[in-house]
């Protein structure tokens, strides 16, 4: 039986394999789980359809989830997020091949449309054989909105639109959800009465399902997996202070050291993208409006100040807010010539792209995908200029980049009381390892270290007086 699928090309599964190996290794905990669980499939009966980035380390995911018994469809929940080579791996699998993939049903490809999107994240919700999901794992709320959106239209005929939502989109939803209605009149009925439940992964999805649960409408149980701290304070600050100048760096080549930088917004994500600007030798400015993270920057000395200030001076613009309009098409055609603008919230609504497209005689050029130079008329006394746009306002770690590597085990600094002398034997404790002298666990033994041993001779204890510490 074939796997459904709409991805770039199965030929890229291959190449996609190889770097979904490279990071299992750096994802233990995901294959510790895969170890543990993988004989009693405690996943069993889970239908899940998820819409998260389709990456590389997504696929680990994706496949640990299979291993652990559930069945799973999956949309990436952006239209520039898709790593094609890791979309083409998970439906040929593991063990299938191009001409006879086994792996898992994906929907996405890199640079879909606004339909093609929506229709993506359709193809998630709805299974065959009249089998609907009965979980959601979600990143922004998109699946979660649309089957919202759809049972409400079941219901009342219509969908009113929120302040969130870009004309441009809601029109492409009512489209998708009139066509599929008058397909089946009950679809996102049984689609939502079969949900358990949603995970969700970002801070505006959880937003967003704050907000239907203040209305009383949220429709089954949500779990926010943004606000563990293991993902806010890791994901959000660590990920995007790696991957926002991998995404600058992929999309312009310009030097960034020495530049100025605004950062708009200095929540977890703010906070990454502002250390890894200023890891590059950028003079960075962060603007913000809760004066509790405002004062936050200015103790870890940063400029602060409003976006109008200094909109004339710096050269790289960063927003990363979850809010919509923070940089205007004002403040657009009010930058430096080729001053490059990108977002790493979740939704394109923080800077006005719309608005940008509506400014007289401008003029959109594109440098590669992704990349857009916007050139601007003279106005006034104000000279021509272009500004660089990033992702079209996307994410741009995503659009530009490939988004968070994963994490791995860290190694860091020995206990003071560890005493290396002392003698130290290691004992498995399911899939862990752990250490009875320096108390470290690990998900794998260190080299040099066996279980039949009492004395532990792990050169990586030994070495150097470092050694692996417990999670805290
Ligand atoms: P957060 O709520 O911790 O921080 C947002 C900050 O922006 C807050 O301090 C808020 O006061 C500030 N802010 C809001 N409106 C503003 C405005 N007009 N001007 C200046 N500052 C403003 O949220 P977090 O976790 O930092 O996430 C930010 C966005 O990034 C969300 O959309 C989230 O979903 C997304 N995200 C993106 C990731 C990526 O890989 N691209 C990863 C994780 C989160």
């Amino acid at each position: 039986m074939t796997v459904e699928h709409h991805v770039r090309d199965l030929a890229l599964a291959e190449a996609g394999r190889h770097q979904i190996r490279l990071a299992e290794h750096e994802m233990p905990g995901l294959m510790a789980l895969r170890e543990e669980y993988g004989a009693s499939q405690p996943l069993a009966g889970a239908r899940i359809a998820g819409s998260l980035h389709m990456t590389v380390q997504t696929a680990v995911l994706i496949e640990t989830l299979v291993a652990l018994g559930a069945q799973v469809r999956w949309a990436s929940c952006n239209i520039f997020s898709t790593q094609d080579e890791a979309a083409a791996a998970v439906v040929v699998g593991p063990d299938g091949t191009v001409d006879d993939p086994k792996g898992v049903p994906v929907f996405a490809w890199k640079g879909e449309t606004l339909p093609e999107y929506w229709a993506c994240t359709q193809r998630i919700l709805v299974w065959p054989n009249g089998e609907t999901p009965n979980m959601i794992l979600d990143d922004g709320g998109d699946a979660t909105l649309l089957v919202h959106k759809g049972k409400e239209f079941e219901a009342t005929g219509v969908v009113p639109s929120t302040s969130e939502d870009d004309s441009e989109e809601y029109a492409v939803i009512l489209d998708l959800l009139r066509a599929s209605i008058a397909e089946d009149p009950q679809r996102w009925t049984r689609v939502a009465d079969g949900i358990v439940g949603v995970t969700e992964e970002t801070t505006t999805g959880v937003h967003r399902l704050y907000e239907f649960f203040a209305a009383g409408t949220l429709l089954f149980p949500a779990i926010n997996v943004n606000d563990s701290v293991t993902k806010s304070k890791f994901d959000n600050k660590y990920g995007t202070r790696h991957s926002l100048i991998d995404g600058i760096n992929r999309a312009t080549d310009t030097l960034i050291g020495g530049k100025v930088a605004v950062v708009a917004g200095y929540g977890d994500v703010g906070k990454g993208c502002a250390e890894s600007l200023r890891g590059q030798g950028a003079r960075v400015i962060v603007t913000e409006i809760d004066p509790i993270c405002a004062l936050q920057a200015a103790m870890d000395g940063y400029q602060v100040a409003t976006l109008e200030d200094v909109v004339e001076i710096a050269d790289i613009f960063v927003t990363a807010t979850g809010c919509f309009d923070v940089i205007t098409a004002e403040h657009m055609q009010s930058m430096k010539h080729q001053a490059i603008v990108g977002n790493i919230g979740h939704f394109d609504n923080e800077i006005d792209m719309a608005g940008l497209g509506r400014v007289a005689g401008v003029e959109k050029v594109e440098i590669k995908p992704q990349v857009h130079e916007w050139r601007l008329p003279a106005q006034g006394d104000r000279p021509a200029r272009s500004i660089i746009v990033l992702s079209e306002g996307r994410l741009l770690n995503l659009g530009n980049a490939t988004g968070h590597p994963s994490l791995r085990d860290v190694e860091l600094v020995r206990e003071p009381d560890h005493r290396a002398d002392r003698a130290c034997s290691r004992r498995p404790t399911s899939t862990r390892w752990a250490c009875t002298c320096c108390r470290s666990t690990s998900t794998r033994r260190s080299p040099g270290c066996t279980s039949t041993r009492s004395a532990c001779t792990s050169p990586s204890l030994e070495a150097a007086g470092r050694v692996p510490r417990r999670r805290r």
